[in-house]
C-alpha cells in the first residue's frame, strides 16, 4: 500500500518516530512536512536523533494566521496527492497540519487515517478541539489511544474506531534507554534527581492572554522552587511582548530534543505544564503532573490522581508545587506499548 503520512509540529515527529518504523515493514512511506515547525530545535533536531525518515516534501508554510496556515497547507498537499496517488493518508494528533492532509485527502475521497482519534476537552474555543472534531468526522479509520476517547467517537455516531492504545507510550518505552545512555541534559543544566520541577507552556489559552501568562509565571515564582523551562518559541514571542520579568528561580532554555526531554521529565520532582503529550509522559513515567488549563482531553491521568487541573490561577499553581503529591496507583489506561504494530496490522489488513 503506498501511504502519505502528513506531519508538522513537534509532537507529531514524536509520533511518527514510533509509527513510521513499524509501517515501513509493510508498507511504502511517503512524508510530507508541512514546515508548521521550522527552527532546528523543533523540527530537525528529531528527525535525526530518532531517525525519521528525510520528509519526501517539505511544504515550507511556516507560521501564520490558522486560516492562511491550514490553507496555504490545503493546496500544496493536494497538488501531491494528485500527483502521487496515495492509497491512504495518515495524520497525528490536532493540529492545523493534521486538519489539513485530513482535509485535503477527504476532497479527493482518499481514505483517512486518524492517530490519536477521539479526544476532546470539550472547549471549542481551542484551535485543537475544532481540528481534532473535524478530523475524525472525515477519517475512515479512527485509531483511538483510550476507552474513553472509543466513546467519544460512537457518542458522536462515528464508527471504524481501532483501539489501538497510545503511540506517545511506545515512543517513551522505545527512545528511554536511547536517553539515558545519550542525554547530557541534567550535567549540562546542573540538575539533580529530585531537585527540579519542569515547566512546559505553549497552549494559546496561556500565551494568547496577559492576565494568565502572567498569573502562571508569578505562581511559578511564588512556590520558590528550582524550575527548569524549555521554552517554545511562541511563549518566548509572548513574554518580550507582555514585558514580563520571570523570577530568579527560573530557569529558561532553548526547546530541548526528545531523548534530553525524557531525561528532564523522567528525573524530574513534578511537571508544570500545559501540553498535552507532556501530561501523558508524565503519567507514563510516574511523575506528578500539575496542568496549566482549565480542562483536559487526558481525563484518566487525573481520575486516577497523577494530575491535577489548575488553569491559571497563581495560588493554585503554588499550593501544588508545594503539597500535590499523589497516593493512588497508576492503573495504565494507555495500551502495551505496541500500539504502532496495531495500526500498521489493521492497516495492511484493509
Ligand atoms: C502548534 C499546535 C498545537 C501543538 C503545538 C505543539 C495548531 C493550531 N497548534 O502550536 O496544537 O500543541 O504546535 O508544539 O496547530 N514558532 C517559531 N518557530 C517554530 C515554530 C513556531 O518561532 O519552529 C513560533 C512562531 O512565532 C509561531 C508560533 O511559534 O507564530 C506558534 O506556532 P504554531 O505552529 O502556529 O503554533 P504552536 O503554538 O506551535
Ligand atoms: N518535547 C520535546 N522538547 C521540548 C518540549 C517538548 O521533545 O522542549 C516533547 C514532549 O516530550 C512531547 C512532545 O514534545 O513528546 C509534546 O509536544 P508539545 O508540548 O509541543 O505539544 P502538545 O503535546 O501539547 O500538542
Amino acid at each position: 500500500m503506498k501511504i502519505i503520512t502528513v506531519i508538522g509540529a513537534r509532537p507529531q515527529f514524536i509520533k511518527c518516530a514510533a509509527v513510521s518504523k513499524e509501517l515501513r515493514k509493510k508498507h511504502t512511506e511517503l512524508i510530507i512536512h508541512t514546515g508548521q515547525h521550522y527552527d532546528e530545535n523543533m523540527s530537525s533536531v528529531f528527525f535525526d536523533e530518532l531517525e525519521i525518515p528525510k520528509p519526501d516534501f517539505n511544504l515550507e508554510v511556516g507560521s501564520g494566521n490558522h486560516g492562511k496556515q491550514t490553507g496555504e497547507m490545503l493546496s500544496k498537499i493536494e497538488e501531491i496527492y494528485l500527483k502521487e496517488k496515495p492509497d491512504l493518508v495518515l495524520v497525528y494528533g490536532d493540529t492545523n497540519s493534521t486538519l489539513a492532509g485530513a482535509l485535503a485527502a477527504s476532497k479527493l475521497l482518499i481514505p483517512v487515517a486518524h492517530v490519536e482519534a477521539g479526544l476532546r476537552s470539550r472547549n471549542m474555543n481551542m484551535p485543537e478541539e475544532q481540528n481534532r472534531i473535524l478530523t475524525d468526522h472525515i477519517s475512515k479509520y479512527l485509531f483511538t489511544p483510550t476507552k474513553t476517547a472509543d466513546e467519544n467517537l460512537k457518542n458522536e455516531g462515528l464508527s471504524n474506531i481501532f483501539s489501538v492504545g497510545d503511540v506517545m507510550y511506545d515512543g517513551v518505552l522505545f527512545f528511554s534507554e536511547l536517553s539515558k545512555k545519550k542525554s547530557q541534559i541534567l550535567e549540562k543544566s546542573h540538575l539533580k534527581k529530585n531537585e527540579y520541577i519542569l515547566a512546559t507552556i505553549h497552549r494559546a489559552e496561556n500565551t494568547n492572554h496577559q492576565d494568565r501568562l502572567k498569573s502562571i509565571f508569578k505562581g511559578l515564582e511564588e512556590s520558590g522552587e528550582n524550575i527548569i523551562l524549555p521554552l517554545h518559541p511562541r511563549t518566548n514571542k509572548y513574554i518580550k511582548e507582555y514585558g514580563i520579568e520571570l523570577g530568579k528561580n527560573i530557569k529558561v532554555i532553548d526547546p530541548v530534543g526528545y531523548l534530553d526531554m525524557i531525561a528532564l521529565e523522567s528525573n524530574a520532582k513534578k511537571i508544570v505544564t500545559d501540553s498535552g503529550g507532556v501530561q501523558k509522559e508524565a503519567f507514563f513515567m510516574g511523575v506528578p503532573c500539575i496542568t496549566l488549563r482549565d480542562e483536559t482531553e487526558w481525563v484518566e491521568t487525573i481520575s486516577n490522581g497523577w494530575n491535577v487541573i489548575v488553569g491559571a490561577d497563581k495560588g493554585m499553581i503554588v499550593e501544588n508545587i508545594k503539597h500535590f503529591n499523589p497516593i493512588s496507583e497508576r492503573i495504565n489506561v494507555f495500551g502495551e506499548g505496541n500500539a504502532s504494530k496495531k495500526i500498521t496490522d489493521i492497516i495492511s489488513s484493509k
